[in-house]
């Protein structure tokens, strides 16, 4: 038997200007997990992988599913890079504790989480830059045309200073500090935000290169302040991040209730995280304040409230 897995991510700057390549920081909450356990299946012919979904009803045999379903995708590119046609049967049981299409990297985690257990399951480990490379194929059926930075941060489990295109930098976490992840309750698909976007650049090249080159400013000094431990610094960067969103249009009446309510609360700094148009709202959270915070979002119409803390 053999069960690998991967964590879940949330992006703290720079969502949406990483599509159109400036920075972003991403970090991997690791109190959320996605996993796959493999277990034999002698009774099948070999080269058989059944893939096991309790969460999305799904129970089949991978050559049954098409080239966009994602779990049956992954077996496949997997066993490419493997160059491997025949094996003995296996099942792939996939359980995870991230919340589906919540911009928290359930679809990219669930990924990595495969390509592991086949690749040790079968003796061949595949190396991060492999694993994160069929990650990025199975993210575009998920986003269409993703920056990379989900299936970046979840690979290597690192908090990643992600640009398009360059070498994956990580980056160190002086001092750690708390977040609460609420969830506006309204699903969004990130493929139509980012498309949203891209229409507005197209409509207005000027104002939206003006906006990304802001936002990966703020990215930019987010970095250096926490790799300095300068938290109080912070906040003003995530409200100023939020500010530039919210002049993007990604900003839902939805999320901004909720980030209205935290800062009535006391939050020094709160933004939408990932595409937005609902999605996920974070919120800096003092350790004095993180009870009243929870309860401001919750009673604000939060769906869930998530609580965890960010280190390096
Ligand atoms: O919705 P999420 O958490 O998968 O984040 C999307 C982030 C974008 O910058 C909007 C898109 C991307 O591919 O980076």
């Amino acid at each position: 038997m053999i069960r690998a897995c991967a964590p879940g991510k949330i992006i703290l700057f720079g969502e949406h200007a990483v599509v159109h390549n400036r920075p972003a920081l991403a970090v991997p909450i690791r109190d959320l997990q996605a996993c796959a356990l493999i277990t034999a299946r002698p009774t099948e012919p070999d080269g058989s992988i059944w893939i096991n979904a309790p969460a999305l009803s799904q129970r089949a045999p991978f050559d049954s599913l098409p080239q966009t379903d994602p779990l049956a995708q992954t077996c496949r590119l997997t066993l490419a890079e493997l160059q491997i046609e025949n094996f003995p049967a296996f099942e792939i049981t996939i359980d995870s504790t991230i919340p589906l299409a919540s911009g928290m990297g359930s679809g990219a985690a669930v990924s990595v989480a495969i390509i592991r257990a086949i690749s040790c399951y079968l003796n061949n480990p595949l190396t991060d830059k492999a694993v994160n490379d069929i990650t990025y194929e199975i993210e575009k059926i998920h986003h269409g045309t993703p920056s990379g930075v989900d299936n970046t941060v979840i690979t290597f489990n690192q908090p990643v200073f992600f640009i398009r295109g360059k070498t994956m930098e990580t980056f160190s976490i002086k001092q750690a500090f708390t977040l609460l992840i609420a969830d506006s309750g309204i699903q969004s698909p990130t493929a139509a935000a980012v498309a949203f976007v891209r229409h507005g650049w197209q409509q207005d090249p000027e104002r939206f290169e003006y906006l990304f080159d802001s936002i990966g400013a703020v990215a930019a000094s987010a970095r250096t302040a926490l790799s300095r431990g300068e938290i109080n610094a912070l906040g003003p960067l995530m409200d100023k991040n939020q500010a530039l969103l919210a002049a993007l249009g990604v900003s839902a009446p939805e999320n901004e209730h909720l980030i209205q309510a935290a800062k009535k609360a006391g939050a020094p700094g709160a933004k939408l995280s990932g595409g937005g148009l609902g999605g996920n709202v974070i919120v800096l959270a003092p350790e004095k304040l993180v009870e009243k915070l929870e309860t401001a979002l919750l009673r604000a119409g939060a769906a869930a409230c998530y609580r965890t803390e960010i280190s390096s």
